[in-house]
């Protein structure tokens, strides 16, 4: 959600913020903006509807000259995305901007208060109200902006991560978060901050993160001063980033999530890199090395997760019941933190996260931490908040996911999954050494397979033509494929706008059959596997109703040529490993229907990477 960048230096700002915007992109495009302190001591602000090239339109012949700025991307939560809601927001004066991500939840009350003060609205937005708070707060109390800030979040109901300038001051960004991202860059006689790490790799791989509550004053050729709402003085390491930038690039891609797509066997390798040693004889996760009796005596494990997220974790559920004997619930993290939940305290929580910053997620956690359950994080971003938030955890190293839809991050979490439950289940003796060799082994296998797959995308490109036009599309799964299935529908929705159902292949029949004709596609995951004479019984009741069946099949298999319309093939595996290949066709499928189809597939319409607001 909403993307944040600010820079304090020598050069221009302009087109370091703008090259930062492009950076955020991912995270909200429906409209940005821009403020700059001139020399002239004047605080310009620019700010459009639409994307980030649109800004750079607008701006030709404007004065977009000073070393210092804030800029943003937004994706609207309040008021349409138009001109006047774009960030940045200026107070009644004129004298200050601010950029926001999150949500003020009591801005309502603090707008009506501020309006019989006298103040007027230009916006829809919460971030507005914000903004005329913290001047009404800096001119009553006769006080620095700072201090002024600091007062207004302290009465502020909600998640944030904030940026502000003023007019008159080219030294100085006030920066503060609460349970949005932020963090500051620290270059050569530069500063920077962002809501993650891609604007700033450029220039610095120094930053700081900041935590709940905390402002800083980023001021020019001095360390950032950091307190918290209270005023409690903070200090913070200086951290290295992992993060380089190739990944941040297309790197000759037409779409980030097609290179995404595409660099999945190297992303599984280094998810496996330093976990499962050279002769895949043995799995060593230090998150669960560390905290090995609690996984051991586990009641239960809850996993939390939105999204695609959420499909990892229906992985999970099979993978931890099959070969840990753990009973295991998979909830939404937007149902769990609101239902009053039975949580006990040797209950394991997984939270999964790519981003590490879902809203959602971060409050199932906090209530599970309340109730005294062990909590473990998987997430993808170094440094986010779920890690930070976490008893425990382990990353998924696949570098940034840039594309909209998850794709080398979902791969991945089930990989860590899959290495979580072998290193459980061998510690509890609920597999057997020679099951666990096997496993270990065929899991080594994966990232060849997985590029045997990605070899030739042009057959599923073929296929893609095809179905281009159909109006909605069903998705079939037995098993450890059923999420699997759920997963590849959400990806053809999101980025297509094609309306796809993923369902377990037997509930066909209590429903969705009635929906079956001549014009719909049916794609089933009917791999060799302990579930396949069931699969084929429901790809004929389709058939039987002259659906369009497109089936994934384990290769070579000849009887599934003759049932199915179209096939496409994956390599054999062992039935809890096959998640990890079924799912790659379904993503390559979705994405060229996608394009097809002329959609925006990094940035499709009405979503953001990054979901910080519930
Ligand atoms: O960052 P997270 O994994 O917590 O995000 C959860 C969902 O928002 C995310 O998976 C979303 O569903 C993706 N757009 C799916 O492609």
């Amino acid at each position: 959600m909403c993307g944040i960048v600010g820079y304090i230096g020598k050069q221009e700002a302009f087109p370091i913020l703008i090259k930062g915007l492009h950076r955020l992109e991912y995270r909200g495009y429906d409209s940005a903006g821009v403020a700059l302190v001139n020399d002239n001591k004047e605080l310009n602000v620019y700010k459009t509807k639409g994307r980030v090239a649109d800004l750079e339109e607008f701006v030709k012949n404007k004065d977009i000259s000073g070393t210092i700025g804030i800029a943003h991307t937004r994706w609207a939560t309040h008021g349409e995305p138009n001109n006047v809601n774009a960030h940045p927001h200026y107070s009644q004066s004129e004298n200050l901007a601010l950029i926001h991500n999150g949500i003020i939840e009591n801005y309502s009350t603090i707008k009506e208060e501020l309006i019989n003060k006298g103040y007027s609205f230009q916006s829809d937005t919460d971030t507005e109200v914000l903004v005329q708070l913290i001047e009404y707060i800096k001119e009553t109390n006769k006080t620095d902006l700072f201090t002024a800030v600091q007062l207004a979040l302290g009465e502020i109901v909600g998640a944030y991560a904030i940026a502000v300038l003023e007019k008159g001051n080219t030294d100085t960004i006030i920066a503060a978060r609460k349970s949005s991202p932020l963090v500051i860059g620290i270059g050569e006689d530069e500063l920077f901050v962002a809501s993650d790490a891609s604007p700033i790799v450029d220039y610095t791989n120094k930053v700081l993160y900041l935590d709940d509550e905390e402002i800083a004053i980023v001021k020019r050729g001095e360390e950032p001063i950091i307190r918290t709402i209270g005023n409690v003085k903070k200090s913070h390491k200086i951290v290295e980033l992992e993060v380089n930038l190739s990944q941040l690039e297309k790197g000759g891609y037409p779409h980030f999530m097609l290179k995404e797509i595409i660099e999945q066997p190297r992303t599984l390798k280094d998810c496996m890199s330093g976990r499962i040693n050279i002769s895949c004889d043995n799995v060593v996760l230090s998150g669960i090395l560390d905290n090995k009796e609690k996984f051991m005596n586990a009641r239960r494990i809850i996993i939390l997760g939105c999204g695609t997220s959420w499909h990892a974790g229906l992985i999970g559920e099979y993978l931890f019941e099959d070969i840990c004997r753990i009973p295991v619930e998979v909830e939404y993290s937007s149902e769990f933190r609101y239902r009053h939940p039975v949580i006990y305290k040797d209950d394991i929580v997984i939270a999964i996260s790519q981003s590490g910053e879902t809203a959602d997620t971060l409050a199932a956690i906090e209530l599970a931490k309340e109730a005294g359950a062990f909590v473990f994080g998987i997430c993808n971003v170094v440094g986010s908040s779920i890690p930070r938030n976490t008893h425990s955890g382990a990353y998924t190293h696949v570098g940034p996911e840039i594309g909209v839809a998850s794709t080398k991050a979902f791969t991945a979490q089930v990989m860590v999954l899959n290495m979580m439950a072998l290193a459980i289940g061998r510690a509890k003796g609920s597999i057997t050494e020679d099951r666990f060799q096997h496993l270990i082994k065929e899991l080594g296998r994966i990232p060849e397979k997985v590029e045997h797959i990605l070899k030739d995308t042009s057959k599923i490109e073929n296929l893609s033509k095809i179905f281009t036009y159909a109006h909605n599309f069903i998705y079939l799964g037995r098993g450890y494929n059923c999420p699997v299935a759920m997963e590849g529908a959400l990806k053809l929705k999101e980025i297509s706008y094609i309306h796809a159902e993923g369902y377990p292949a037997a509930e066909m029949k209590h429903g969705p059959i009635a929906l079956i004709d001549n014009e719909m596609p049916v794609v089933v995951i009917a791999t060799h596997n302990s579930m396949y004479e069931k699969i084929i019984s429901n790809i004929q009741e389709i058939k039987a109703r002259n659906g369009k069946v497109i089936a994934v099949v384990t290769e070579n298999d000849c009887k599934m040529c003759n049932i199915a319309d179209q096939i496409i093939e994956v390599p054999a595996s062992e039935e809890c490993l096959e998640p990890l290949l079924t799912i790659i066709p379904l993503q390559l499928l979705s994405y060229y229907i996608a394009v097809n189809k002329g959609r925006d597939v990094d940035m499709p319409r009405n979503l953001a990477k990054s979901v910080t607001v519930e």
